[in-house]
């Protein structure tokens, strides 16, 4: 495990960002820290400027413990369906750190935010949800930047979050971001140090002209 410090290359940080679920301490977070990451996130590039994200601040204990109450049903709901090894290995496993980081940052994203025409997302709707994306991760490494931690959460459902936060159903919760300050990050991801997955080689990933030929 690596001290949480600055960092001040972009590859650096790229390399040392980690989902973080054990090592948040709570401490709540400066201001001016908390909107540099956010202003990161709103940073990030967005079909036909689209910007279609917003981030709700989750810091009350009690709509958090409701959170991860849900968040714990559905951990049952995944680890019903598993068998054997990997059974027991995702027994193991700690999937999000939702009352001991900081707060929660839910991203979302609005469909409808920059319509009716939406330059560049006629063919592929999917490219709002990308965009969103895109400002969850630059958030992401930003955090990793500021020395914090960051873990995606996606065990639940988008009705409880959307009634828990008083979200429109038009509108889709994308991530429960725990955002913190952390004791230090990982150097290698919890699923890989539990043997549930392990690092796709890079030259898998590559392919030379067609989706069929591999890297020559
Ligand atoms: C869309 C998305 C959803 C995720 N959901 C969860 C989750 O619910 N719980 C969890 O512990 N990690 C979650 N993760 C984190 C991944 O497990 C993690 O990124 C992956 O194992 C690689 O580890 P690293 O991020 O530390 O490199 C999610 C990541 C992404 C991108």
């Amino acid at each position: 495990m690596s001290e949480a410090r600055p960092l001040a290359s972009l590859y650096d940080v790229i390399e040392r960002r980690r989902d973080v679920r054990a090592e948040f301490t709570g401490e709540p977070l400066p201001d001016d820290q908390l909107l540099r990451i956010l202003g990161a996130a709103h940073q990030a590039p967005s079909v036909g400027h689209s910007q279609p994200w917003d981030f709700i601040l989750v810091r009350d204990p009690a709509t958090r413990r409701r959170f991860q109450q849900h968040v714990a049903t559905e951990r049952d709901v995944f680890a019903d369906s598993l068998t054997g090894e990997r059974a027991e290995t995702f027994g193991k496993i700690k999937i999000e750190g939702i009352l001991e980081s900081s707060l929660g940052v839910v991203v979302s994203y609005d469909p409808d935010r920059g319509g009716p025409a939406v330059l560049g997302r006629h063919a592929i709707a999917d490219a709002g949800l990308y965009s969103t994306c895109l400002a969850i991760q630059n958030l992401w490494l930003a955090a990793t930047a500021e020395g914090l931690g960051v873990g995606w959460v996606s065990f639940y459902r988008e009705e409880f979050l959307q009634q828990l936060l008083d979200i429109p159903t038009t509108i889709r919760p994308i991530a429960w971001l725990c955002v913190g300050t952390v004791s230090g990050l990982q150097d290698t991801p919890d699923l890989e140090r539990h043997r549930w997955r392990s690092r796709r080689p890079l030259a898998e990933a590559i392919h030379e002209g067609s989706y069929r030929a591999p890297l020559r």
